[in-house]
């Protein structure tokens, strides 16, 4: 067992969590994640509507008696999202620990707070960091420039930012991106971090909603398996390479190419029609990063989660004691 100020604030076993993934973060996942003695979010928007994730809700405690959350991500889109309600959903439904994403929470926390929610807010600087802590909420989740989805624009890779993170923020630090594996979980425990937030590898597992040809090609990629992707646009993604993500790298280094010229390819609908639902992983644009270079198998969550936690132990006792004992 490991025990940090995560595990003993957040009533989770192990310090190891499930961030929130479009499509990807439902209940048969995020049930045997929190089954697995770790936490994870449920994603709201996948859910299409407050109602929807009421009832997703509902069916993840069908699955799992432990603590589990929700992910509300916070983004700048075409059609207005009614953030507000999905809010009091999550607040009606008696869930009690939340992670927002994206844009800044700070006009959520005051109902989040009287609701007795917890909040993690993820973000990818440390100035983002700061600034949710300043607004209030009880733990910041730190993505690095390796992780799969949105690194923002810069380029800091995890070894740099949990560190200069953890010299400046008070309140417990999720190191996240690229974490796979007990010598990362390990890793970030001495960087300065409370527990280790994983996307890409929870996608590798038996339980992912996902098609089984998505998850052979995170097996068989490799660490340089990702492509990024809208940085013309300030809007970096790392997404799997696949033939779309290289099709929308040749048109996004054409100089007078606007997002128009890639909008076809780079919807997230088709992506997850194609990869997730049909098997085929080259069909349009979907998201994993790095830790892709780490994934050699896809077990279920309970073994991945008991394996990661074991060699964190072994790697705490052995390997580093070693050096100091000499
Ligand atoms: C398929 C996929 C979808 C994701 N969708 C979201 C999302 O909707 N909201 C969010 O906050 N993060 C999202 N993420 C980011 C993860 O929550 C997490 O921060 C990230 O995956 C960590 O990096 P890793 O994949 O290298 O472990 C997504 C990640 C993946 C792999």
């Amino acid at each position: 067992m490991l025990f940090t100020r995560f595990t003993r604030e957040f009533g989770v076993e192990h310090p190891i969590v499930c961030g929130g993934m479009t499509a990807v973060g439902r209940a048969e996942l995020i049930a045997a994640v929190a089954n697995a003695g770790a936490l994870g979010f449920l994603t709201a928007l996948t859910q299409g509507t407050p109602e929807g994730l009421a009832r997703e809700i509902a069916r993840c405690r069908t699955m799992t008696d432990r603590p589990f959350g929700v992910n509300l991500t916070i983004l700048p889109t075409i059609e207005p999202v009614p953030y507000a309600e999905f809010r009091d959903a999550i607040i009606d439904c008696g869930i009690t620990i939340v992670e927002t994403a994206g844009n800044d929470p700070t006009p959520h926390l005051p109902a989040f707070a009287a609701a007795g929610v917890k909040v993690v807010h993820k973000c990818v600087s440390v100035r983002h960091a700061l600034r949710a802590q300043r607004s209030g909420v009880a733990a910041v989740s730190i993505d690095g420039f390796e992780c799969a989805g949105h690194p923002g624009e810069d380029d800091v890779p995890g070894l740099v930012l949990i560190p200069a993170a953890a010299d400046q923020v008070g309140l417990p630090i999720i190191a996240s991106g690229s974490f796979a594996d007990g010598r990362g979980l390990a890793a970030a425990l001495a960087l300065g971090a409370d527990a280790i937030n994983m996307g890409t590898r929870f996608m590798a597992t038996v339980e992912a909603p996902i098609h089984d040809n998505v998850k052979r090609r995170l097996v068989d990629a490799d660490e340089r398996g990702t492509d990024l992707l809208y940085r013309k646009f300030r809007n970096t993604a790392r997404v799997a390479r696949n033939e779309i993500s290289q099709q929308i790298k040749a048109i996004e280094a054409q100089p007078d190419s606007t997002f128009a010229d890639i909008a076809h390819l780079a919807s997230g609908a088709r992506g997850r029609k194609a990869a997730y639902e049909d098997g085929d992983p080259d069909g349009g644009v979907w998201t994993a990063g790095q830790a892709q270079g780490l994934i050699h198998d896809i077990p279920t969550c309970a073994e991945l989660v008991s394996r990661i936690v074991d060699q964190a132990g072994d790697v705490i006792k052995g390997r580093l004691g070693a050096a100091l004992n000499g």
